[in-house]
């Protein structure tokens, strides 16, 4: 079998990757927060202050760095003050962008920062700009972070929390395009600087504000935040770009059930990436040469049809070894651009797209996705270094490789996709600028359609792999087909 080459060259440093990169986001949608994170106190199911213990767990070990909440689409109807004090006595409003379903807000402010602070995951808010108003977000940012006296500080007091809590990210506005109030990109940028200018940093707490990015290539978007913001009062553009196999919103393909021809084609619409975070990072590049703005990939991850008997409006889906290739080339791609990107948050953490978990009652299933985000964790934190794969093809659509590399600590990590369905990959990596003496693998591998379910949760999991060998600084490996490896390297 012809070798695949994959050249690493550890000196060639091209950034340092934002553990946050590895972040997810949980919209008031379908069953992602309620049934998903939150059952409630009352709930049978084990939970801390209604908190599924299960569900933290999973997060904690795949290192959850960071969370987007409360949308999406719903953050610009989400009014914040709904969402705190007792219980009982919170609006009921509806659910308009998804299902039209009441919205009891028993899970908010407080319920999201208890989240976060279970997992050990820095919040991220997307405050509403499309229907909120100025006092409204600048009020949220004072109830969550002020420490002295004040009308804010006083209600969060009230509501049971004495000290504030930290927020770093807060974006302000989502996809103001569409569904945030369907704005001009130069309307919006003028809104987005008043908006931002009344969120203001309290008692030692630092805002990183991020302003709604285009919708996958429109460059326009991107230019016209780049000419009217900057970095004195934004500190992240957003980025929003999701697979959609078939390229049709009304007929997107099915999650499960799909020909290897609608597989490559999802894997090419996916390395569509590459060319969006090149493409918007030379527009920033004009405006940013020192990259004081990051790119923000908040939203991305495949979107299928939903699954047989679900409601439309709650976008669950079932999550293959299809997903997970696009996981691993989504991961591989933004890691190589870490030096724009800072930030990524596959939509959505529970039951909703590519969900990296999924429950049913008291049930819970880690998707291929998961698996995915657990194998290549070890990049949080690493510097990305140059790594190129050959480009030999599979499905005649798509380079049959994919393949990324850090250093952390003196250790290497390489995470590798063989994206055929049907071939084993034979692989040769070099490693200049590393002294190699030991090598470690693990392998997430099944066919393409495997998926687990309530009934096989461990169908696809990850196993320890023996096939790597080290010999005169080269890795050589034969990776069976759709498979996702890492490798470490000592
Ligand atoms: O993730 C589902 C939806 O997709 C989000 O609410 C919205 O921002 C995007 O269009």
């Amino acid at each position: 079998m012809e070798k695949i080459d994959i050249i690493i060259n550890a000196k060639d440093k091209k950034g340092k990757i934002n553990p946050e990169i590895y972040g997810n986001f949980s919209e008031h949608l379908g069953r992602c927060i309620y049934n998903g994170i939150y059952v409630g106190e009352e709930s049978a199911i084990p939970n801390t202050r209604g908190i599924r213990n299960d569900v933290v767990q999973a997060f904690k070990n795949i290192k959850l760095p960071v969370l987007r909440w409360p949308g999406g689409c719903f953050a610009d109807e989400y009014h914040w003050k709904d969402g705190i004090g007792e219980k009982s006595a919170r609006k009921k409003m509806i659910n308009t962008n998804w299902g039209g379903v009441v919205e009891d807000n028993s899970f908010g402010t407080h319920e999201f920062f208890d989240l976060c602070e279970q997992i050990g995951c820095e919040p991220y808010l997307a405050g509403n700009l499309g229907s909120g108003t100025v006092s409204e977000l600048s009020e949220w940012v004072e109830y969550i972070t002020f420490d002295g006296v004040s009308p804010m500080a006083e209600l969060r007091r009230k509501n049971g929390r004495e000290q504030p809590w930290k927020l770093k990210y807060l974006g302000i506005g989502n996809e103001n395009w569409g569904c945030g109030g369907n704005m001009r990109p130069e309307y919006y940028a003028d809104e987005y600087r008043r908006y931002q200018s009344f969120c203001k940093n309290f008692s030692g707490n630092e805002l990183f504000k991020i302003a709604c990015g285009p919708n996958s290539d429109d460059w326009n978007w991107t230019e016209v935040m780049m000419k009217n913001l900057n970095r004195w009062h934004t500190r992240g553009i957003s980025l929003h770009y999701y697979t959609v196999p078939s390229g049709n919103w009304e007929k997107k393909g099915s999650a499960r059930d799909f020909t290897d021809e609608e597989y490559y084609e999802t894997i090419s619409k996916t390395l569509y990436m590459e060319t969006l975070l090149t493409r918007h990072g030379q527009i920033m590049d004009r405006y940013d040469p020192n990259h004081d703005i990051g790119l923000i990939v908040d939203e991305w991850g495949c979107w299928y049809d939903v699954e047989d008997g679900t409601n439309p409006g709650f976008l669950y889906q079932q999550n293959t070894m299809r997903d997970a290739i696009v996981a691993a080339c989504n991961l591989n791609i933004i890691n190589a651009h870490c030096d724009r990107v800072v930030m990524a948050n596959i939509a959505q953490a529970v039951n909703v797209l590519q969900a990296v978990i999924l429950t049913e009652g008291a049930g819970m299933v880690l998707t291929p996705t998961y698996h995915v985000f657990d194998l290549f964790k070890d990049h949080q934190g690493g510097d990305s270094v140059y790594c190129y794969a050959d480009g030999k093809q599979a499905g005649g659509k798509i380079p049959m490789i994919s393949a990324g590399a850090s250093v952390k600590d003196g250790v290497m990590t390489v995470t590798i996709a063989n994206c055929s369905v049907s071939d084993d990959a034979d692989i040769s990596v070099s490693l200049s600028g590393f002294d190699a003496s030991d090598v470690d693998a693990q392998i997430l591998t099944a066919p393409v359609r495997a998926l687990n379910d309530f009934d096989c949760p461990e169908n696809v999991t990850i196993q320890k792999f023996n096939g790597v060998s080290l010999s005169d600084g080269k890795l050589t490996a034969t990776l069976p087909a759709c498979s996702v490896v890492k490798i470490t390297v000592k």
